[in-house]
């Protein structure tokens, strides 16, 4: 049945459509005024830029920026390096090939919903090392160290990626800061969580598939950090669900944009004000495709909870409160195991009422 492994065949249900649906857009947002000027020199553009986020949020839970202040160059440095490396031979990748024991690199077999994706990714920390739990198990205390494998080749690959790591969660704060006064919140409020951060850069290089009607090149998901900050190239393939009637849309590429979803943890914190939102990458048979998603993740010792200043008796807490860092370990492990379960979902820790 068709031309790609059957470990790569998605449900039908799930199969993608592959002729585009001209639809309305995820709301594009200029940055401009937040990046140029001092916060207390035009309180009347930020205040705007602070409404439309919060729109976009609560509506879509996507959005894409412009006027970012990521320098054009940061990103094209590490764009061409990227593709060098996944251009290498499969035994020079896998010199770098993460496993158990170190659980950031390469890989080419990942499973989304226990479903193969066509693709292979490469992913980092952005802080080395990074500080998390040694096991998924809540009384177990013991802590480890996550280290990056940095390629030999191309040389100049570590820098290009150290130094976007920097840029983007620069921005990615800056979002966050945006997001806190959307919720009626100081700017600040976050920024606590991220002193510790366990950030990561996930970067995705999907080939051409010769079966793009029944394979996907990352299935069906919703990412786990706070935010996401991805940029993708011109050839597009990213689809999100819309919220209003379940449809998947496009995200048009735009060129130097970034595109930000509200990731689970900040569902939780916002106490369902804003949603975290499915999405998958599509594949097609003639063009390779990269993506490169920077996740912003709070310290590992976090207890996710909806924020206290969002609830009270009226609206109470709509998630029991977990630990990231188990959360996150829990993950990594079933990233190495096919299992029979589905990976921890946010909606198991929903509170029913
Ligand atoms: C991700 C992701 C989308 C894309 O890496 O979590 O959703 O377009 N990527 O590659
Ligand atoms: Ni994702």
């Amino acid at each position: 049945m068709g031309e790609v492994d059957e470990t790569f065949i998605q449900d039908p249900e799930h199969r993608p459509c592959l002729s585009i649906i001209e639809a309305e857009d995820i709301p594009l947002i200029d940055l401009s005024p937040i990046i140029t000027s001092s916060s207390s020199s035009n309180p009347k553009a930020i205040k705007e830029v602070v409404k439309q986020i919060g729109s976009a949020c609560k509506e879509w839970g996507f959005l894409q920026v412009i006027n970012h202040g990521v320098p054009v160059e940061t990103r094209h440095k590490l764009d061409t390096a990227v593709r060098e490396f996944f251009k290498l031979p499969l035994e020079e990748k896998r010199k770098v090939r993460r496993d158990e024991s170190k659980v950031m690199g390469y890989y080419d077999a990942e499973l989304t919903k226990n479903v193969r994706d066509w693709k292979e990714v490469l992913d980092f920390v952005v802080k080395e090392p990074t500080v998390v739990p040694a096991s998924p198990y809540p009384d177990d205390k013991e802590v480890t160290q996550w280290y990056n494998q940095w390629p030999e080749y191309p040389p100049q690959f570590r820098e290009a990626c150290e130094e976007y790591n920097e840029q983007v969660v620069k921005l990615g704060l800056k979002l966050m800061e945006l997001i806190a006064m959307s919720l009626d919140l100081p700017a600040n409020r976050f920024h606590g969580y991220f002193e510790d951060e366990t950030s990561n850069l996930r970067i995705n290089y999907y080939p051409p598939c010769p079966s793009p009607h029944l394979a996907l090149g990352l299935g069906r998901h919703k990412d786990g950090g706070a935010l996401t900050v991805l940029a993708q190239d011109d050839v597009g393939g990213l689809e999100i669900k819309r919220k209003t009637d379940g449809e998947w849309i496009r995200v048009k590429p735009i060129p130097h944009a970034f595109v930000i979803n509200i990731s689970n943890i900040l569902q939780v914190w916002s106490n369902d004000r804003y949603d975290s939102v499915e999405h998958r990458a599509l594949v097609n048979s003639e063009k390779e495709r990269l993506s490169i998603g920077l996740s912003l993740n709070p310290a590992h010792y976090t207890l996710v909870k909806p924020l206290e200043e969002l609830t009270d008796e009226q609206n109470p807490p709509k998630f029991r409160p977990y630990s990231w860092g188990k959360f996150m370990t829990h993950r990594k492990l079933t990233n190495f195991k096919k299992l029979n379960i589905d990976n921890i979902q946010i909606d198991q820790l929903r509170i029913l009422e």
